[in-house]
């Protein structure tokens, strides 16, 4: 089914020989009734002329950073807001490698740079440039940006050379674009609810007690709920991370604040709690700076467990309710009891005795353990490519 109708594409199309085949791509698109503004690096002239990708999009080209006439019509800043989407094809080495660190030396990787719109990346090389140590990092770094790396294909080369690197099809990239669109209109009518990072429980109005977590998974998981075009709300301790675009960020410090939030941004579908909640509260917070003593007695009370009362809740409880669990010992036995504890259908744990993964680190070891009692592992990864694939596994359940 074409979802691409008056879908708005900003093309960038960069120098190289696949460059002859964005203009299959903008020919499809227009079929299909999208709308195609583009951008051609100053090597892609080499390659087509503006005047041929013109004439098939109807539209523009857009060239120069500094350009007097399209500046005070359409700027870099406006040009990335238009767009549903970028999609830069075909991507060369050099493109990657210069969005990889940010750079913005031209009109191309200044829009990119200044986009908050889905990006996705055609690469197009010699089999020895796609494989290259430097190459791969690069990509790597964009994978992790949330950019989308369409192929590239096997085949033989423009160069003579066969192997890796070849541009996907017109046809593909434009079927793969179709997909994506698919998912988001399906994906629009979820709604999903995150809660992470630690809770402060305030002992005085300077100290509290709170835990190592950084909020870096549940961070993530929001980022890549919205990025399948799940509207998300994310409700989070004290963090120094940044708030995420397009994603309804409450901010709290204790436990009761993260309780009361969640109760009022029910009903959700998907309700995922990756906060570590500090299990106690002081039961009289002083309202002064407590002095200097030899002893301190905190009368401490037992805090709420959020998850626990959500998911045995008959009219709040979303579809699906998963738990996380941070352990230092008998993962498997303390998980297990916690997912039937707790009622949830699955339970995410990792083992937080390794400094190199969970708290504060870019990387996590986890055991999913679900309800049906299959468990599955994965390995230690990134965190953000931790949270695609528990975004993935949370869409084809809901479907
Ligand atoms: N949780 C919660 N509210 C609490 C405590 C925990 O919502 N007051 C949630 C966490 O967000 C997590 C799950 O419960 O999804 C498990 O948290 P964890 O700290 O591992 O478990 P606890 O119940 O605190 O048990 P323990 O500390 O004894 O392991």
């Amino acid at each position: 089914m074409n979802k691409l109708n008056s879908k708005k594409i900003l093309l960038i199309i960069c120098g190289g020989i696949a460059a002859y085949k964005s203009l299959e791509i903008i020919r499809i698109f227009k079929k299909k009734g999208a709308l195609v503004k583009t951008i051609m690096t100053k090597s892609a002239k080499k390659f087509v002329t503006p005047l041929s990708v013109t004439s098939l999009s109807q539209e523009k080209v857009y060239s120069e950073l500094f350009d007097y006439n399209n500046e005070a019509e359409m700027d870099h800043i406006s040009l990335s807001r238009w767009a549903d989407i970028i999609l830069i094809a075909p991507a060369t080495a050099n493109t990657i490698s210069k969005l990889s660190y940010g750079l913005s030396d031209d009109l191309a990787s200044t829009v990119v740079l200044a986009s908050n719109k889905p990006i996705f990346i055609a690469p197009a090389m010699n089999v020895r440039m796609w494989e290259h140590p430097a190459n791969k990092e690069n990509l790597y770094k964009l994978k992790n940006f949330g950019y989308q790396i369409i192929g590239p294909d096997i085949g033989d080369m423009a160069c003579g050379e066969y192997g890796e690197g070849k541009m996907t099809e017109p046809d593909n990239i434009v079927n793969y674009l179709n997909h994506y669109f698919k998912k988001i209109i399906n994906n629009k009518k979820f709604k999903a609810l995150v809660t992470a990072g630690p809770t402060h429980e305030y002992i005085d109005p300077v100290r509290f007690i709170s835990n190592k977590s950084s909020g870096k998974q549940g961070y993530e998981i929001a980022k890549s709920l919205k990025k399948n075009g799940i509207e998300t709300t994310l409700i989070s301790g004290p963090t120094i991370l940044d708030p995420i675009p397009g994603v309804n960020l409450i901010k709290v410090k204790s436990a009761k604040e993260m309780f009361n939030e969640t109760l009022k941004n029910l009903p959700a579908d998907i309700a995922i709690f990756s906060a570590a909640v500090a299990d106690w509260k002081v039961k009289n917070v002083e309202k002064n700076k407590i002095k200097k003593k030899d002893k301190l007695n905190l009368n401490l009370e037992k805090n709420i467990d959020i998850l626990k009362h959500i998911s045995n809740h008959n009219s709040l409880r979303p579809k699906i309710v998963i738990g996380f669990a941070a352990e230092t010992n008998n993962l498997a036995n303390n998980s297990k009891k916690k997912l039937l504890e707790k009622n949830c259908d699955w339970l995410i744990s990792n083992d937080v005795s390794d400094p190199k993964i969970g708290f504060n680190s870019d990387y996590n070891e986890v055991t999913i353990f679900y309800k049906n009692k299959n468990q599955e592992k994965i390995s230690k990864i990134k965190k953000s490519l931790l949270a695609d694939k528990i975004v993935e596994r949370v869409i084809s359940q809901l479907n």
